[in-house]
């Protein structure tokens, strides 16, 4: 049986059935030429979505937290000391690899739900130097889109290499790797791109590259770039196995993010965002984060305190529609609603519906179509 469940949770998003039917295509030689082929197209689509000419792309078989290892100890040895700027979860993260490979961290933290703000960035990279210092473009525990801009514009002509976690945003936010300066620019397939979950990318600049070459070695090997960049200049070598299936659906995923068109898509998200805070806020829920640092990529919402989150949940479930739970501070307190990749209206108002429904079955006096209603004017056609 097809479970045909929405999956509204930030990361895996649903998969279209253009992506799925390239996944399940029969496996392949690694070699094999039309492999290489897509595996090419792959990579040259990922650096022309991150707005790149000169970036060296890698894709490798893993998840985002290898590319997060892979953009760290390529870069940063045992010793040397990183900034995190961190707002939530995620963010934390890069701070507890930094731990696990000896390297020095100062940890840059907003309220959750709040931005750090640049000043505060200026005010640390006066009192020292980094030797790279990391940014989650979106964090996914708390919907917090970084002024990531901001940032590097105060990085420009430092020493210290930008590392851009891009995991929730790349292919739904703008992310303009050469002229923001960035160095390394990292992500995962299964959210704004809208391929199923199973490789790490990640877009190294020539000055991160010169970083590895630097160093005679990293504590890595599978991690290790210089391993696999002859790989990624011509894919139809071997160093170990790539994830075949995955690739060739992220080649497909990557030829629609292109057929739609960047400004587009990158509009539609906003749309789409723009309809859902609507949506929700005419059901009469608070969205957690802070108006100026939304994302467009998915929302977090905080639930009246009467509701539980466990049996809203299981409502909205039993109406077709999967959400995630609150991380950390806000856990069984808020709800986190994903609304990247290849979705359209019809999945907001499905969502939407089957929240507001759910609120009601629950004992909360909402009005009956209030939520798709506000939503209905900013919804894309
Ligand atoms: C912003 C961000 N960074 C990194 C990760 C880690 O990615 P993965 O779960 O694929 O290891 C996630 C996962 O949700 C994320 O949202």
């Amino acid at each position: 049986m097809i479970d045909e469940t929405l999956t509204m949770i930030p990361g895996p998003t649903p998969v279209h059935p253009r992506i799925l039917d390239a996944l399940s295509r029969p496996t392949v030689s690694h070699v094999a030429p039309a492999f290489v082929e897509d595996f090419r197209s792959a990579l040259r689509d990922f650096r022309t979505l991150c707005r790149s000419t000169s970036g060296q792309p890698f894709i490798v078989a893993g998840a985002g937290t290898l590319a997060m290892e892979m953009a760290l100890v390529n870069v940063v040895a045992p010793g040397e000391k990183i900034l995190v700027i961190s707002h939530g979860y995620f963010g934390d993260r890069f701070a507890e690899l930094a731990a696990a490979f000896g390297i020095e961290c100062d940890l840059l933290r907003s309220n959750w739900g709040e931005a750090v703000a640049p000043a505060d960035v200026a005010k640390r990279l006066d009192s020292g130097s980094y030797a790279a210092v990391t940014i989650t473009h979106v964090d996914t525990s708390t919907g917090t889109a970084s002024p990531v801009e901001a940032y590097c514009d105060l990085l420009r002509g430092r020493d210290e290499l930008v590392i851009l976690d891009g995991v929730c945003a790349t292919a739904g936010i703008d992310e303009r790797f050469d002229e923001w300066g960035i160095d390394v620019l990292l992500t995962g397939p299964q959210k704004a791109i809208g391929a199923p979950p199973g490789v790490a990318l990640c877009l190294f600049s020539d000055r991160a590259l010169e970083r590895r070459r630097s160093r005679s070695s990293v504590p890595a090997y599978y991690a290790d770039v210089l391993r696999w960049l002859p790989i990624m200049q011509d894919p139809g070598r071997y160093y170990s196995t790539p994830c075949v299936n995955e690739i060739v659906a992220l080649a497909t995923a990557l030829r629609m993010v292109h057929e739609e068109g960047l400004p587009a898509r990158f509009a539609r998200h906003a749309a789409i965002a723009r309809a859902v805070r609507a949506g929700l806020e005419a059901a009469g829920l608070t969205l957690f984060t802070a108006p100026g640092c939304r994302a467009d990529t998915l929302s977090v919402v905080l639930l009246p305190s009467e509701v539980a989150d466990i049996a809203f949940r299981k409502e909205v479930a039993a109406r077709g529609v999967v959400l995630a739970g609150g991380l950390g501070p806000i856990a069984g307190k808020a709800f986190r609603l994903g609304h990247m990749g290849n979705i359209g209206a019809g999945e907001v108002a499905k969502s939407l519906d089957a929240i507001e429904a759910s609120l009601r079955a629950l004992g909360v006096a909402v009005e009956a179509g209030a939520a798709v209603a506000a939503a209905a004017p900013f919804l894309p056609r």
